[in-house]
């Protein structure tokens, strides 16, 4: 697949990408020494073993093996696919993807996102030119909407009847199964297809990417129901999308913090007063992927519940499915509002600024989590704090080693008015993180050829000081072919960094293998290295020269050709 997008492009790509910006975006990177570091985003540690090289344009944990470039770090930690990796990092610095949409899609897919997009545009059309457009347009100004706000969300209307938009769209069979597939059309036990979305205000639900990839649509009086929503398509899961993720992600630079609210309209709402950094999920509690998801996008979370039991339930749902991935640098936080009210309602009612207060308020994780276990129990009786260190040890299980589960324990010793030691009695310990730490190989046990690909790998500036490589193919052994490539390449294109090689050779047999050499730690001076290098290329051509020429001498001169004669000559030479 790779293949598929230009090498050229991708070096291009990494040439103007810098893996600093994009990691520390992600995880807050500091300067140590040449390099910059942080703790681990893949594993749980307390002192960062985590290390971004600015030259080499690649990172690597010491302590749990990761490892990659600027595209790999996006593929592991925000869950790309490759060519998604690559289109995020070209939108970051304004270049355009040759070739992307054959790329990565099916023409399956690729056509049902050009047909969302299509009946996107259609109801904004609507919205604006329809006879009957005005009662949407007052239920939005009455819904307290500007028409900035409703350009951003790009909303529309689906217009009252049965099939506007299968006449529209569903010119033929084929077009008609595409709307079907969309979830656009509805087809009824008698085998009639009608449009699902009549006479609706349309929310169009974006992607991370801003595709439209499904819609909801909101009725304008009490009737029921109030909401209804594309049904899971290839292109649209609910449980792993957040409405407004888009535009929070386009509105601001760089997320500090996410809230996490229940509907369309409360994220819309708050975006309406300035407040641009809401999310809702579609109609279902809070997935282990939208948390995942979440957390990468910003380092602050704080979801926002109803007050009432249902939203502290859902709220504690919501906790639940985070405990396997607390304890990062990220925080994750709950606030609840008053009875009866939800953003929408509050940020109309009070303001941004009051909003904004209660935000600030919000709960840490730890508080509301012992605040909801204490409550089930009697903590003013012993038998009490007992059942609250029973009912608390299978959640803490889930949690990761490291320090923040330590404090959790901690605190969960304070509050039983028991010690750490009792406690850590009873507390199984969890399982340590499953990756084990990369053997660390050392110079001394390299052939020479490993040597001169590690140390070209590592300073590609070097290849310079290699004249001529294509003897060294003439040499049996083995790796012989990958160090004259990388040779050769680095002759063609001088400026690539580490990254940019170990890209080229991604879908390669030998990929892998040379990502493990850049990583091997070289601890001699850059002078030695090149001294090394030079030392290794000139040692291999003069064995491949003799080899040649011992084959060559082996032949009745009679059967060389002219070109083996030339050849002969010139080894001799
Ligand atoms: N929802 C849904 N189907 C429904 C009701 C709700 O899918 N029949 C989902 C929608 O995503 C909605 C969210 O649940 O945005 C929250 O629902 P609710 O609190 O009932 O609505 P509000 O967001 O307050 O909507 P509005 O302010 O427009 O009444
Ligand atoms: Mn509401």
């Amino acid at each position: 697949m790779a293949g598929q997008i230009p090498t050229q492009f991708i070096d291009e790509l990494l040439a103007r990408v810098d893996i600093v910006d994009v990691i520390d975006a992600r995880v807050p990177l500091k300067k140590a020494g040449k390099n910059l570091h942080a703790c681990c985003p893949f594993h749980n540690e307390k002192t960062p073993s985590f290390t971004v090289s600015p030259d080499k344009q690649f990172y690597h944990c010491f302590g749990c093996g990761a490892h990659g470039t600027a595209i790999g770090f996006l593929m592991e930690y925000d869950q790309l696919s490759f060519p998604e990796a690559i289109q995020d990092l070209a939108d970051m610095v304004g270049m355009t993807v040759p070739t992307t949409q054959q790329v990565n899609l099916t023409p399956a897919k690729q056509n049902l996102y050009d047909l969302m997009d299509k009946v996107g545009r259609y109801y904004v059309h609507q919205l604006h030119n329809h006879p009957q457009r005005q009662p949407f347009l007052d239920y939005l100004k009455q819904r307290g909407l500007s028409a900035k706000t409703i350009e951003t969300f790009g909303l529309g209307m689906a217009p009252e009847g049965w099939d506007n938009v299968l006449k529209t769209f569903g010119n033929n069979p084929q077009l008609t199964k595409q709307l079907l597939d969309g979830g656009l059309l509805i087809k009824n036990d008698k085998g009639r297809t009608y449009d699902r979305f009549r006479n609706r205000v349309m929310f169009p639900i974006r992607d991370r990417r801003g595709r439209v990839i499904g819609f909801g649509g909101r009725v304008m009086d009490d009737s029921t129901p109030k909401y209804l929503n594309s049904p899971e398509t290839p292109i649209f899961h609910k449980g792993t999308e957040l409405y407004g993720l888009y535009q929070a992600r386009k509105a601001n630079r760089r997320l500090e913090r996410i809230l996490i609210v229940e509907g369309y309209m409360d994220v819309i709402a708050l975006a309406e007063h300035g407040v641009t950094n809401a999310v809702a999920t579609l109609g279902t509690s809070t997935t282990a992927d939208h948390l995942r998801l979440l957390l990468r996008a910003a380092p602050e979370v704080v979801f926002c519940f109803d007050g009432d039991q249902a939203g502290r339930d859902a709220a504690w749902r919501a906790a639940e499915n985070a405990l396997p991935m607390l304890g990062g640098n990220q925080q994750l936080k709950f606030m609840f509002l008053p009875d009866g009210e939800d953003p929408d309602s509050l940020v109309r009612g009070q303001g941004p600024e009051a909003f904004n207060r209660r935000v600030q308020l919000a709960q840490n994780y730890s508080d509301f989590f012992f605040e909801t276990l204490s409550g089930r129990v009697d903590i003013n009786s012993m038998d009490g704090r007992a059942r609250l260190v029973e009912m608390t040890k299978p959640y803490l299980k889930h949690v990761p080693a490291g320090v923040y589960r330590d404090m959790l324990e901690q605190r969960l010793a304070e509050l039983s008015k028991t010690n750490l030691a009792t406690l850590n009695r009873h507390l199984e310990k969890p399982a340590q993180p499953a990756r084990k730490p990369v053997k660390k190989p050392t110079m001394a046990t390299m052939t020479p050829i490993r040597m001169a690909i590690t140390i070209l790998l590592q300073y590609p500036i070097l290849a310079r000081e290699i004249e001529d490589i294509a003897v060294i193919r003439q040499s049996q052994q083995p790796g012989v072919n990958i160090l004259a490539d990388l040779v050769e390449t680095l002759h063609q294109h001088p400026h690539l960094t580490t990254a940019a090689l170990l890209e080229r050779w991604r879908d390669k047999e030998n990929g892998a293998h040379l990502q493990k050499l850049a990583l091997q730690p070289l601890s001699l001076s850059a002078d030695a290295l090149k001294h090394e290098l030079t030392g290794i290329i000139s040692r291999l051509s003069r064995e491949a020269k003799e080899q040649r020429l011992e084959y060559l001498d082996s032949k009745p001169l009679s059967e060389l050709t002219d070109a083996e004669k030339a050849e002969y000559r010139s080894l001799r030479g």
